[in-house]
Formats: structure tokens, C-alpha cells, sequence
């Protein structure tokens, strides 16, 4: 069931809330992040974390595109598995402090493992990507990439956000226990549709194996449906256009006591634009 009331829950004031968006897809998702995000500041949220992996028509993220999402208000920006099908974000990647590559993509790859970035009360948040391997290029262990990451961010970092870009949900269950207790979400993007087990671990921390997908969802995973299909069917190759019927905003809040990092509250909304 869709939540089309945009109230979330009262936030209790020693609390920060995280807003994380799940994978953008092309300009319908890029319109309705940019046009939600003052109605999150709105619901007290203190900070934004997207993943706009599939912004650029469904494929990358432009160097424009990351300047829109920043003057739109979101405070730092994940990817995932189409990170560098625009190569000018590597250049954003390399030199900005608020975007990051999967920590476990090689040592040479552009980008950095990890990034802190504040809310406007100036509490520190470390925002952190990893990258699956079931069913997934091949890339670097993600357990023992984010053990080295956690020994770098500063200790009065205590607020730690992953974004987990993985397929399987077993995979992101494994993360989440291995984690618990040590960050303070562990949040899954990649799959584009949104699971329905959003919790907090006995130790502390907020988990969901996937947040869902802001685009069009009159598509299959943001793209148009019978292209798609047609190669399904056919394997004749055909060229996904993004879809735009039925554009909603999915995304997930953790509240996070700034003391002890670990989460208190988590909440799945869904938003549509007025008039659609
Ligand atoms: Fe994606
Ligand atoms: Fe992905």
C-alpha cells in the first residue's frame, strides 16, 4: 500500500533523520527527488543520502545531474553498478566530498570509499557503498572492504550509513547481522522494488534489504515495458528508454540517536507527485 500521506512520524529532538532514496531512474525520477526534497525537510529530515546510479537515462550520472541533485538539496550521493557509464562523473567523483564509489571497486578505480558530509546542526555522517557479488560483476570482498573503511572514518563519526547495491537478498541479510551494532544502517538499492522488512537488528541497527526505485513504475525497473519484452522474448536487442507513468519517490528514514550512532525508529515511504 502506497503512502500517499506524506507525514512521517514526529521525530523526538535528540534524534537525526536519515533519508535515504533509492536508485533514481532517468529525468521522471530526477523531477520527483528534486521537487520532494522540500517536503522531507519538511517531515524533519536532516539529511538526504540518493542513489542516482541510474539517472542518466536509466544508465550513470551526468556532471550536471549531480550539480542539480546538489543545489536540490541532497546532501551526498551513492551509485552502484553503473557508476561510470558517464565518464564525466569520475572527475565529480574523484574531487567532490559528497559522493562515493562502492568501497569494495578497486584501490585504482576513481573515487573514494567513504564520505562525511553534516547536517545543518553539523552532526557528522559517514556515508559509505558497497557493491554485491551474487549475480553481479565481479568485484572485491564487500565485508572485509567495509572492516578496513570502518577503522578510517574518525570516531566522533558516529552516525554510519551504507548503502548496500546488492541482488540478493541473502546477501544483504548476511551484511546487515554482520554489521549490527557497528553502523547505524544498512540499507539495500540495485533491485528497484522496495521489501517490506524494514527493521532495526537487536543491536542497533537499521535494516531493509531494498529501498525501491524513484522513476516511473508503470515500467519494468524504470524502463518502458515493451522493449524490454520484446527482447525478453525475441533476444533481438532493442534500445530501454525510460519509462514515465506512474512516477513515485521510494525511500526509507532512519532515526538515529547522534551518541551512539545506532538507529531508533525506520519507516518505508512512497510518495507521488501532486496531480498524478
Ligand atoms: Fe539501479
Ligand atoms: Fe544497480
Amino acid at each position: 500500500m502506497m503512502n500517499l500521506d506524506p507525514n512521517l512520524p514526529a521525530k523526538s529532538s535528540d534524534s537525526v533523520r536519515i533519508v535515504h532514496v533509492g536508485d533514481v531512474v532517468g529525468k521522471p525520477g530526477m523531477a520527483i527527488v528534486c521537487s520532494m526534497i522540500e517536503l522531507l525537510r519538511k517531515q524533519s529530515c536532516d539529511l538526504i543520502i540518493v542513489n542516482a546510479e541510474n539517472a542518466a537515462e536509466g544508465a550513470g550520472l551526468t556532471a550536471k545531474q549531480y550539480e542539480q541533485l546538489v543545489s536540490a538539496g541532497v546532501d551526498a550521493i551513492t551509485l552502484g553498478d553503473h557508476i561510470y557509464k558517464k565518464r564525466e562523473i569520475q572527475e565529480i567523483l574523484s574531487t567532490r566530498k559528497n559522493i562515493v564509489k562502492p568501497a569494495n571497486f578497486p584501490s585504482k578505480a576513481p573515487g573514494k570509499t567513504y564520505c562525511v558530509v553534516e547536517t545543518q546542526a553539523g552532526i557528522p555522517v559517514a556515508v559509505i557503498s558497497l557493491l554485491g557479488r551474487v549475480f553481479m560483476r565481479p568485484v572485491n570482498c564487500p565485508f572485509e572492504a567495509v572492516e578496513q573503511v570502518l577503522e578510517k572514518i574518525p570516531t566522533e563519526v558516529r552516525i554510519r550509513c551504507i548503502d548496500l547495491h546488492a541482488e540478493a537478498t541473502s546477501d544483504k541479510q548476511a551484511m546487515g547481522y554482520f554489521l549490527d551494532g557497528r553502523v547505524s544502517s544498512v540499507l539495500g538499492t540495485h533491485t528497484h522494488v522496495t521489501t517490506a522488512d524494514e527493521q532495526i537488528l537487536p543491536n542497533g541497527t537499521a535494516f531493509q534489504c531494498d529501498i525501491g526505485m524513484t522513476g516511473a513504475y508503470r515500467s519494468i525497473l524504470g524502463r518502458e515495458i515493451q522493449p524490454v519484452l520484446k527482447t525478453t522474448l525475441t533476444f533481438d536487442p532493442n534500445t530501454f528508454h525510460v519509462a514515465t507513468e506512474d512516477v513515485r519517490l521510494a525511500a526509507t528514514w532512519v532515526d538515529v540517536d547522534p551518541l551512539t550512532g545506532l538507529a531508533k525508529a525506520i519507516g518505508r515511504l512512497q510518495w507521488k507527485s501532486a496531480g498524478d
